[in-house]
């Protein structure tokens, strides 16, 4: 039994590797600082759908593809936009996302693409008692999200940056959210109930809900000098620092130096202050736990990323989904064709019959 599944293998899959001890993520044969510095979102869900999906391998018919998908799935908006009050960003992506159908996965997967930033946008307008804007067919993916949020076209320098996150973060290994994911495709339950599985395992603070705690933590600590007593603190009250450690890599998290990179093309008011509490942090984990390398995970500098791209800080968890959706629906469609129904064994403990 493994608790946690720690090194269990329970797929074998094409899509991408995790070397935890090197440091190195590979995605479809290319390594991830190669894929974020060549392809954009829409080259990336080409490269992990081939073989997969009809359109995999093409990458500028599925942009287009994905583009007329944003407009038609822009129509289901007045509908869905009613039943989300109340709810947080991750909440109301969850709920527009459960409500597409499971029909043809092929257009499924398309569809599911097309639908995550066309409904973080229009929420977030929502919020601010403003009508959705309309997608732009012809637009690229990351661009076309900044525009529906803001209503004006983003500086390329933005889009580009959100371009890179997107691709760095679009799969990675059988994570908690992709193996929910692959789960529910396992039994066949279909392309839209598989990725709302995934955004689903997503939205827990241990996986994709660390970003915005990091910003938390940068605005709780204010200055370098205060650092490391605060670090310190919070460790000596039991708690984890956000944005560092990780399931796999005891070395230093390689999406982490590709985002790092991107950022230093952008204006973030932030950055010195985080490389100095990244310093800090590191010193004090390493004195906290001996024996376990905790280094920087990929959250960290996603935080300074989001953040140097305006987004604000809810919106961090549902942009992740908005990347991440090309691993899942590959993943689902991998899974799908070459995989069993999944149903491990659990170890019963309690009583018997007497
Ligand atoms: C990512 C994470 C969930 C990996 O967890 P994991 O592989 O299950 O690691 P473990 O929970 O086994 O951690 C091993 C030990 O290191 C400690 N640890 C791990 N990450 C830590 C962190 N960020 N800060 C302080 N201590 C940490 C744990 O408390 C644990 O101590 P214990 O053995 O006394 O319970 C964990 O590192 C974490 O919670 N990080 C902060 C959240 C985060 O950044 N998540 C984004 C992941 S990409």
């Amino acid at each position: 039994m493994s608790a946690g599944l720690d090194g269990i293998v329970a797929a074998e899959t094409v899509l991408s590797h995790v070397d935890g001890q090197a440091g190195h993520l590979v995605l479809r044969g290319l390594p991830v600082e190669r894929a974020a510095e060549s392809l954009d979102f829409e080259g990336i869900t080409a490269l992990l759908w081939q073989g997969f999906h009809p359109l995999g391998g093409r990458p500028e018919e599925l942009r287009a593809a994905i583009g007329r998908a944003r407009v038609q799935v822009a129509v289901r908006l007045p509908a869905l936009l009613p039943a989300i009050a109340g709810l947080n960003a991750v909440e109301a992506l969850r709920l527009m996302l459960a409500a597409l159908p499971d029909g043809n996965p092929a257009d499924d997967a398309v569809m599911a693409v097309a639908a995550v930033p066309v409904f973080i946008a229009a929420r977030v307008r929502h919020g601010q008692g403003l009508d959705p804007v309309a997608p732009d067919a012809a637009a690229g993916h990351a661009a076309d999200f900044l525009r529906m949020m803001t209503g004006v076209p983003a500086a390329p320098m933005l889009s580009r940056a959100l371009d890179t996150y997107l691709v760095t973060i679009s799969d990675h290994g059988l994570n908690a959210s992709t193996f929910a994911a692959r789960i529910v495709a396992s039994t066949r339950a279909g392309m839209a109930s598989s990725v709302v599985a995934g955004l689903c395992a997503l939205k827990g603070p241990l996986h994709g809900g660390a970003p915005g705690p990091v910003l938390d933590m940068l605005d709780a600590i204010g200055t370098q000098d205060a650092a490391p007593a605060w670090l310190a603190a919070e460790l000596a009250a039991g708690r984890r620092l956000m944005g560092f450690g990780h399931r796999i890599y005891r070395v230093r998290d390689p999406r982490a130096e590709v985002l790092k990179r991107a950022v230093a093309h952008l204006s973030s008011p932030r950055i010195d202050l985080a490389e100095q509490v990244e310093k800090a942090a590191l010193t004090a984990l390493a004195r906290h736990r001996p024996d376990r390398p905790l280094e920087t995970n990929v959250e960290f500098y996603t935080a300074l990323l989001l953040d140097a791209v305006e987004l604000d800080r809810d919106l961090f968890t549902p942009v992740f989904a908005m990347g991440r959706v090309a691993g899942w629906t590959a993943h689902v469609m991998e899974q799908e064709a070459t995989g069993r129904l999944m149903r491990p064994a659990s170890r019963y403990v309690g009583p018997m019959a007497a």
